[in-house]
C-alpha cells in the first residue's frame, strides 16, 4: 500500500489525460516517429494510466514494463487494460494487447524505485505524476543513469488557484506545499520544484529539452475530484501545523463545492527530454 489507492488514481485518471501538454506530447511523437518499435519503462506506474494515454499516441508495436512497489496496484492493471482495450476493439492476453491498431506487449512489475533502476532495454523512461515525489539526490541519481529519452508528465508545479477566493486560501496552501516537500520515501521531495530541478539539470548534461504546463482546469461538474482535492490539502496542512482556522477553511470551502459554484486550477508541468 503507497498512500495512492486505486479510487483516487481512477478518479484523477480522466484529469490527467485531459490536461497533458500538447506541445510536450508532439515533442514525445516526433522522437518515435520512424522507429519501428518503442520499448517504454514507466516508473510508478499504478494502474497503467500512462500507458492508457500515451500509447495510442504512438503508431508504432511498442513494449511497456510497468514498475511500483504497490501489489494492490498492479494486481488491478490486467482488468483496467482489458476495459481500457475492449473499448478499443482490442483484447488483452497473455500481456498483449491487440486489435483496434494497437500492438502493445505490457509487463508490470514490482520494484521500489529507491533501489536499483532496471533501465537497461528501454528507449523512453517515462513517469507520470512521480517526480514531484522524489528527492533532489533521487532526481540527480536518475538523470545521471538515464541515457535514453525521458518523459515525465503531470508533476506539480506549486500552483494552485481557488475561485471565489477565501482569506486564508494562501495559508492554507503554503502549508500544503511544505508537506509535499516532506521526505515521500526518497528523501525531501522536490514538490512544485520538480521540473524546474530536472529541466536545469538536464540541460546542464547536454539534453535537449521540451517543458510545457499539464494544468488541471476544475469547475462545477468536477464536484468529486475538487472535493478529494480538498480532504487531502486540509489533512496535508493540518499534518504540518493543527490549526483551527484549517478546519474551518475546509468547511466554507465544501459548502461552495456542493452549491456547484467551486474552481480551482492545480498547476502541474510536463517535460521530454532527449
Ligand atoms: C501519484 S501516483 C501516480 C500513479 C500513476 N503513474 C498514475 O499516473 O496514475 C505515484 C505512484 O508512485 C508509486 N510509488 C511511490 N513511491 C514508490 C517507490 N518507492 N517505488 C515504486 N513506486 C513508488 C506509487 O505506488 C504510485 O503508484
Amino acid at each position: 500500500m503507497s498512500g495512492f489507492d486505486e479510487s483516487w488514481l481512477t478518479l484523477r485518471e480522466p484529469y490527467d489525460h485531459r490536461a497533458r501538454s500538447g506541445p510536450v506530447e508532439d515533442a514525445v511523437k516526433g522522437w518515435a516517429a520512424g522507429r519501428p518499435m518503442v520499448r517504454v519503462l514507466d516508473l510508478g506506474g499504478g494502474t497503467g494510466s500512462n500507458l492508457r494515454r500515451l500509447a495510442p499516441a504512438l503508431p508504432m508495436p511498442q513494449r511497456w514494463t510497468i514498475l511500483d512497489h504497490d501489489e494492490a496496484l498492479l494486481a488491478a492493471i490486467p482488468a483496467r487494460l482489458s476495459r481500457w482495450a475492449a473499448d478499443r476493439d482490442a483484447t488483452l492476453s497473455g500481456g498483449r494487447i491487440a486489435g483496434g491498431g494497437l500492438d502493445i506487449e505490457v509487463a508490470a512489475l514490482r520494484c521500489d524505485l529507491t533501489g536499483d533502476l532496471p533501465l537497461a532495454g528501454h528507449d523512453l523512461v517515462t513517469g507520470s505524476a512521480l517526480l514531484d515525489l522524489v528527492s533532489a539526490g533521487w532526481a540527480d541519481r536518475l538523470m545521471d543513469s538515464v541515457g535514453q529519452a525521458q518523459f515525465w508528465t503531470l508533476n506539480v508545479d506549486g500552483r494552485v488557484e481557488w475561485s471565489p477566493g477565501d482569506p486564508d486560501d494562501d495559508q492554507v496552501m503554503e502549508l500544503v506545499r511544505r508537506h509535499q516537500c516532506g521526505d515521500k520515501g526518497f528523501g525531501p521531495a522536490l514538490g512544485g520544484q520538480a521540473i524546474d530541478h530536472m529541466e536545469a539539470g538536464l540541460r546542464k548534461r547536454g539534453a535537449t529539452v521540451t517543458t510545457g504546463q499539464s494544468d488541471w482546469v476544475l469547475g462545477p461538474g468536477d464536484e468529486a475530484i475538487q472535493r478529494a482535492l480538498l480532504v487531502g490539502y486540509a489533512d496535508a496542512a493540518t499534518a504540518v501545523e493543527s490549526d483551527e482556522a484549517v478546519e474551518r477553511w475546509r468547511k466554507r470551502r465544501l459548502s461552495w463545492i456542493e452549491a456547484g459554484r467551486s474552481g480551482l486550477i492545480v498547476g502541474h508541468c510536463d517535460l521530454f527530454a532527449c
